[in-house]
């Protein structure tokens, strides 16, 4: 299936010079969204994974129905001030623009074999927060599953060592 083709680019959105990766209209779309899900679990189907963490708001949309697929957990890496308990934070750089992200202290234990999950690699900011975070908590990362990546930003060469995989790439 040609994913790019229920993918919509968006020129200059949200600044100028960004050509916005729109996955609404793959999302919209019930079989496609499932073949996407489907094939991103094929591509990590070898792996070990206890749980699966993804970070706000689309990493959800790709973590959690994977997560669902081979039946383990599934835990949100939240912008700051998002999750109740307590929290770990971390500074962290996007495309266009900066936040935090957190999680719960006690969401993943010591040992436990962590898959991350996100709508789209971009710079790769994002992901290494996650990392960061994860390991902090003691996870092992076992790979990153992308549905989309932006290959002429290299977002992948900041975690060397690591296994990632997408289903599409610009
Ligand atoms: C987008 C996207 C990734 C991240 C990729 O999320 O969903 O998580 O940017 O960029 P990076 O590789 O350069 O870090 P965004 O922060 O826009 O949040 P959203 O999912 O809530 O829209």
């Amino acid at each position: 299936m040609n994913f790019k083709e229920y993918i919509r680019v968006i020129p200059d959105y949200p600044q100028p010079g960004i050509r916005f990766k729109d996955i609404t209209t793959l999302l919209q779309n019930g079989p496609v969204y499932k073949e996407a899900i489907d094939q991103l679990k094929a591509l990590i189907q070898e792996k070990e994974i206890d749980v699966i963490a993804g970070p706000e708001a689309r990493g959800f949309v790709i973590g959690a129905p994977l997560a669902y697929a081979l039946g383990v957990g599934f835990i949100p890496i939240r912008k700051s001030g998002k999750l109740p308990a307590e929290t770990i934070e971390a500074d962290y750089a996007l495309e266009y623009g900066k936040d935090k992200l957190a999680m719960h202290t006690d969401a993943i234990k010591p040992g436990q074999k962590v898959l991350i999950a996100d709508d789209l690699l971009a710079t790769g900011g994002t992901i290494q927060t996650s990392i960061d975070l994860i390991k902090q908590l003691g996870g092992e990362i076992v790979g990153a599953a992308f549905l989309i990546e932006l290959s002429y930003l290299d977002g992948r060469s900041k975690f060397d060592g690591i296994d990632v995989v997408s289903l599409v790439q610009y």
